[in-house]
This record gives structure tokens, C-alpha cells and sequence, in this order.
């Protein structure tokens, strides 16, 4: 098989076989294909597409390029989920304790923040002595034995997506369907869980930028994971504006067990609700989405879901005190108002422009290398349709010095519209793909 004849059969609209596509995938996982053949068949699939069948076949090429996690020793039910990514995400923070306290085995790999998104990973870090780097043995034990672990990767897993992903990123090619499905998808069957729930975004915040686009992304994926055996779920969800009020590792961190205390309701306890319930249900110990959200919200009422965070920050490594005492988290020693310039009604939250407030602020990373100020961020207290009057905070910046903090305050004021009339409201969760 040559390269070059498939490249130009997918540039010309063709169809490539099973075998083609493992060809291509594992040729350039072992550096026999090169950077720029790989490129010119990737943009030859960003113009040309992939049908279903060639997207599934590529999906289980790049899942199999790599170890996969064999979950079988691990009794019940084991899930997963993934967020397309955005802005001031600490939604695993919340579902996945809530979720592990009634039963189903979370056993979850994530990743480090890059660019105006954060990550779950440098989030847990503000946890002292939280360990993400648990190894493949402590990974299999805690998700037995506490029913919970978000750790850092512990296998070679899908190897090809991580050369394929950074020739993306430099080429122009991340914003194609079936290589976004495929990406997503292969890592996720490769982590072997049997319930998978995908939160896709969409919005200013995010990869898709409109509900359409987000709509064909979570369908063409829900298809791929029931094709390769997985129940799979996907809930489109809002990302103009930033997720609850947080953006920032720590802040984040003291939304989330805030939330688990119960002491807050809004976007992100309804979007945690919505996919507890889609797990529940799909692993069967619910026969209802009434009865899912019952039991997801007793595990706040009863404190449940906040033990069982505890005891998963014990397990790996980190103090459980600084769960039940916030004190103990980091703290940035500057605070500072963002005050309204009149008075009317939020109707527009820029969450990229947002996210990168905080980024500039420390609270994230501009290059892979760069090291993360735990303690920064923003905290909003208006969102899209909420009032506000002349003077009053829109949000408090947290800051390592005055200088940022000051620049940070004209920054996130440019995120922020105020206008006369009330926005009409729009939905938060826009649909469920099942
Ligand atoms: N996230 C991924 O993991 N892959 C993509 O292609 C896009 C978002």
C-alpha cells in the first residue's frame, strides 16, 4: 500500500477500507509515515469528511494503536466522562464523588489545563499533597476499593491520537467531526469503562460554536461508542458563559465542595444532576430519571458525596482536611472588586475572554511547560441575565499582586455587556443524545 494513493483517494472523495485506515494510523504511530504525508491526509479529511463506517474503523485503529485499561477485575459498574473542555469546568469535581457514593466505579484520566481551558488535574493539585501520578496498580486498587480515581495518565494509551492531535493543532485540522470523534472516542474506549457520558459544549467558550455543529458532534460520537459496544450518552450544554462562578484551580476546588455541602444550586449542580442521571440509568440502578436525580441529590443531602471526595483526596495522597477545611486550600493575598460602570442587566459573558483573564492572572498555561499559580483566578457573582446596579461587583478578581489584579479588572470588564433591556434566556442544558 503506498501513502500517497491513499492520501489522494481520500482528496478525490473516496472511501478507504478498514485496512487502509490501520495502515495509515499504524505507519505513522511507528514514524514509518511522515509528518507531511500525515498532514496532507488529514486536511484531505478536513475538506472530504468520513462517513460513519471509516470514522469507526479510524477510532478503532487509534484505540488499539496503544495499551487499553482491562477494567473486568473491577466489580459493578464501571464509567466515564468527558468534557469537550471550557471554561471554569470542575463538573468531575462534583459528579464523580456524587456518582462513586451510590456504587458505580469512576476510574478516570485526565488531563492538564492548556490555553484559556482548565484542567482537572492542576484543579485537585490545590488538594495538599494531592498525587496524580498514583501508577497502574494504585489506579485498579482505589477504583476497587474507594469506587473513585482521577489520576494522570498511567498507560501508553492511544498513542497515535497524541501525535496526531499536535499535528492537528499546527496544521489547521482540529476542527473536523470525525477527527475530533475519533480522538475523543478512541481515548475513552481505551480506558475501558462500559458506561461513557460526554458533555459536549458548545458556545464562545468552546470548540463548537454553535448547537447544530455541537449536535452533530455528540450524535456522530454517541454512534461511534454504541457501534464499539459502550453505552454511550451525550449532553450538548452551554458554554457562552463560564461554568457556575469559579475560574481559577482553587476557586474552582472551593466551588465544588461547596457544592457537594449543598450551599449552591445552579448551572453546574443541574448539569452534575443531568449526567448522574444519564450514568445511573445506563448502568441500570435507576429505572428513572426522577428516581437518578433523587438518589444524586441524597448524596448531597446525606453529606455522602462529600465523604467520599474526602476519602479519594486521603487515597490519593492529599489532606482530607482541606475538604472540610477550605482554609487549608491556596489563597491569593490580593482581592479586588470589579465594579459596574452602570446599571441594567448582564446579557453577554465573554467565557474565552474570561478564561483568559485567569490565564494571564497565573491560573493557567500559556506553553505546556509553564508553571500554574493555584491560588488566582475569578470569581463571578453576575451571570447572563442576572441585574445589576451602578457600582455593584461583577466579580472579584484574585491576584497575586495589585498590579494584576488591576490589570485584570479592565480586562474582565471588556468580558462583560451590560445592556437596558433583560436578555431573553436561553437554555443551559440545549439536549440529550442517547
Ligand atoms: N478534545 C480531544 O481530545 N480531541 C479533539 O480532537 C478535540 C478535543
Amino acid at each position: 500500500m503506498l501513502m500517497t494513493e491513499l492520501i489522494t483517494k481520500k482528496r478525490d472523495g473516496g472511501k478507504l477500507s478498514g485496512e487502509e485506515i490501520r495502515f495509515i494510523v499504524d505507519g505513522y504511530t511507528k514514524g514509518d509515515i511522515p509528518d507531511y504525508q500525515m498532514s496532507a491526509f488529514l486536511m484531505a479529511v478536513f475538506f472530504q469528511g468520513m462517513d460513519r463506517e471509516e470514522t469507526l474503523e479510524l477510532t478503532m485503529a487509534m484505540m488499539h494503536s496503544g495499551d487499553t485499561l482491562d477494567l473486568s477485575g473491577i466489580s459493578g459498574v464501571k464509567a466515564d466522562k468527558h468534557s469537550t473542555g471550557g471554561v471554569g469546568d470542575k463538573t468531575s469535581l462534583v459528579l464523580v464523588p456524587m456518582v462513586a457514593s451510590l456504587g458505580v466505579k469512576m476510574a478516570k484520566m485526565s488531563g492538564r489545563g492548556l490555553g484559556h481551558t482548565g484542567g482537572t488535574l492542576d484543579k485537585l493539585e490545590s488538594f495538599p499533597g494531592f498525587n496524580i501520578n498514583i501508577g497502574h496498580e494504585r489506579f485498579m486498587e482505589n477504583v476497587e476499593k474507594v469506587g473513585m480515581v482521577i489520576a494522570g495518565q498511567t498507560a501508553d494509551l492511544d498513542p497515535a491520537d497524541k501525535k496526531m492531535y499536535a499535528l492537528r493543532d499546527v496544521t489547521g485540522t482540529v476542527n473536523s467531526i470525525p477527527l475530533i470523534v475519533s480522538s475523543i472516542m478512541s481515548k475513552k474506549l481505551a480506558a475501558g469503562a462500559d458506561v461513557i457520558v460526554l458533555d459536549v459544549k458548545t458556545g464562545s467558550g468552546s470548540f463548537m460554536k454553535t448547537p447544530e455543529d455541537a449536535h452533530v458532534l455528540a450524535s456522530e460520537m454517541v454512534e461511534i461508542g454504541k457501534l464499539a459496544g459502550r453505552k454511550t450518552i451525550a449532553v450538548v450544554t452551554d458554554m457562552d458563559q463560564p461554568l457556575g462562578s469559579a475560574v481559577g484551580n482553587a476557586l474552582e476546588v472551593k466551588e465544588a465542595i461547596a457544592t457537594l455541602k449543598g450551599e449552591y444550586a445552579g448551572d453546574l449542580l443541574e448539569l452534575c444532576l443531568t449526567l448522574g442521571t444519564c450514568i445511573l440509568t445506563a448502568a441500570g440502578l435507576a429505572d428513572s430519571d426522577a428516581s437518578a436525580r433523587a438518589m444524586l441529590q441524597g448524596t448531597i443531602d446525606s453529606g455522602a458525596a462529600l465523604e467520599k471526595l474526602a476519602e479519594f483526596v486521603a487515597a490519593q495522597d492529599g489532606d482530607p482536611n482541606s475538604v472540610y477545611d477550605t482554609s487549608l486550600l491556596p489563597m491569593a493575598p490580593v482581592h479586588m472588586e470589579v465594579p459596574a460602570e452602570t446599571a441594567g442587566y448582564v446579557s453577554h459573558l465573554d467565557a474565552l475572554g474570561i478564561g483568559m483573564t485567569s490565564l494571564k492572572l497565573g491560573g493557567g498555561r500559556a506553553t505546556k511547560e509553564s508553571d500554574v499559580d493555584l491560588s488566582v483566578g475569578v470569581v463571578v457573582h453576575k451571570k447572563v441575565g442576572d441585574r445589576v446596579a451602578q457600582g455593584e461587583s461583577l466579580a472579584t478578581i484574585h491576584a497575586a499582586t495589585e498590579e494584576a489584579a488591576a490589570a485584570a479588572v479592565a480586562q474582565y470588564r471588556a468580558c462583560v455587556t451590560v445592556t437596558a433591556q433583560a436578555p431573553d434566556p436561553v437554555p443551559f442544558i440545549k439536549e440529550i443524545v442517547r
